[in-house]
């Protein structure tokens, strides 16, 4: 790697070092550790995920200071926000740190979360790209879940960095989070490159099930990958279930809540819909069999169509009428 490169690493595992340090050995960071725990995070959780505090004040920038580091790197860096007279501060502050690294390990951007409840303020502060930090193209803990999405050949695709955490914790090694709802064509090559198979177990609440409608669309679209979601129960997300239940709970949901795409897509469907309305249900109905008329075989086709008359108690040969010319329409 280029001379820039390494120098910013090198900045960016003090800058980790230094934050985690803060965390876990220091007065400033009792409030933050205290939040942690509640959180049900233990001591090996905190430093395998290199978890850090940023306390108020411009704690970072001095610290580079005493060491004389070049200002343009600070600058580029991107550890600071640079104000019109060309000062630099400190860009995380009263924080909960978590550390972006890239696939190798190598820290290379952060994610502060707020401490507060406080509406007014974003929950998660994130690192703008830098040179190191190409956003779209990076996974959360892919370093660490590699080698066992590779020998499982299966990758779990969570939304956030606390998914991933409780999990890990919880011995399910094999998550990444795309670090919100927006998984872009870069994140799904990365994992074909890994896995066969992924298994979209983003939130529960609406953001996350529209967020996996787009995954399976992109995934489909981008990649050889067979896709698969996994609906956690009680409107909750994955940190939020291994909380309340426990992790043999949630590896029962893993194993059991599957919904292959078209039956995700059928739920999908049904959601804020009115199926005692008749428009609506026609509506529905049409919708549901545009997603059936996309399975190529013949014999899965049926199966859905004989659930769709079961469910709503219609003829299938109905139905079979009016899937044929979407069939037709698509060869
Ligand atoms: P969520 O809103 O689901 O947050 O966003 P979360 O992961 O459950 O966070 P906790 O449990 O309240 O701490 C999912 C992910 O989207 C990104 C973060 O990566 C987050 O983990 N996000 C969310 C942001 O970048 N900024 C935000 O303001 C919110
Ligand atoms: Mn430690
Ligand atoms: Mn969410
Ligand atoms: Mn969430
Ligand atoms: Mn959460």
């Amino acid at each position: 790697v280029d001379s820039e490169t390494k120098a910013l690493r090198d900045l960016y595992a003090e800058a980790t070092r230094l934050y985690h340090h803060l965390l876990v050995n220091t007065d400033s960071g009792e409030q933050a550790l205290a939040y942690l725990t509640a959180r049900g995070l233990d001591e090996s959780t905190i430093d395998a995920f290199m978890l850090g505090y940023a306390p108020e004040g411009n704690i970072l920038y001095e610290y580079f200071q005493t060491q004389k580091i070049d200002y343009q790197l600070l600058r580029k860096s991107e550890l600071f926000v640079e104000w019109s007279d060309g000062s630099l501060h400190d860009r995380f502050t009263e924080r909960v740190l978590f550390t972006i690294r890239d696939s190798s390990g190598h820290p290379i951007a952060f994610s502060g979360r707020k401490l507060t409840s406080d509406d007014d303020v974003p929950k998660y502060v994130n690192s703008p790209e830098s040179p190191l930090f190409n956003k779209s193209s990076e996974l959360f803990n892919l370093d660490l879940a590699k080698d066992t999405i590779k020998k499982q050949k299966t990758v779990i695709l969570f939304e956030g960095f606390m998914d991933v955490i409780a999990a890990f914790q919880s011995g399910i090694a094999n998550g990444v989070a795309s670090m919100g709802t927006s998984l872009t064509i870069e994140q799904v090559q990365q994992l074909s490159r890994l896995a066969d198979k992924i298994s979209i177990t983003y939130d529960s609440d609406m953001a996350g099930q529209k967020a996996t409608k787009r995954a399976l669309d992109l995934i489909a679209q981008h990649s050889r990958l067979s896709a698969q979601v996994i609906h956690i129960p009680d409107n909750q997300d994955p940190d939020e279930y291994l909380r309340s239940n426990d992790a043999d709970a949630f590896k029962q949901v893993l194993t059991h809540n599957i919904e292959d795409p078209v039956t995700f897509n059928l739920r999908y469907l049904q959601i804020d819909r009115n199926l005692n309305n008749q428009t609506e249900f026609f509506t529905y109905i049409s919708d549901a069999l545009a997603v059936i008329a996309t399975v190529e075989e013949p014999v899965i086709r049926e199966r859905f169509l004989r659930q769709v008359a079961n469910e709503f108690d219609l003829s299938y040969e109905a139905l079979q009428d009016q899937i044929r010319p979407l069939l037709l329409q698509r060869q």
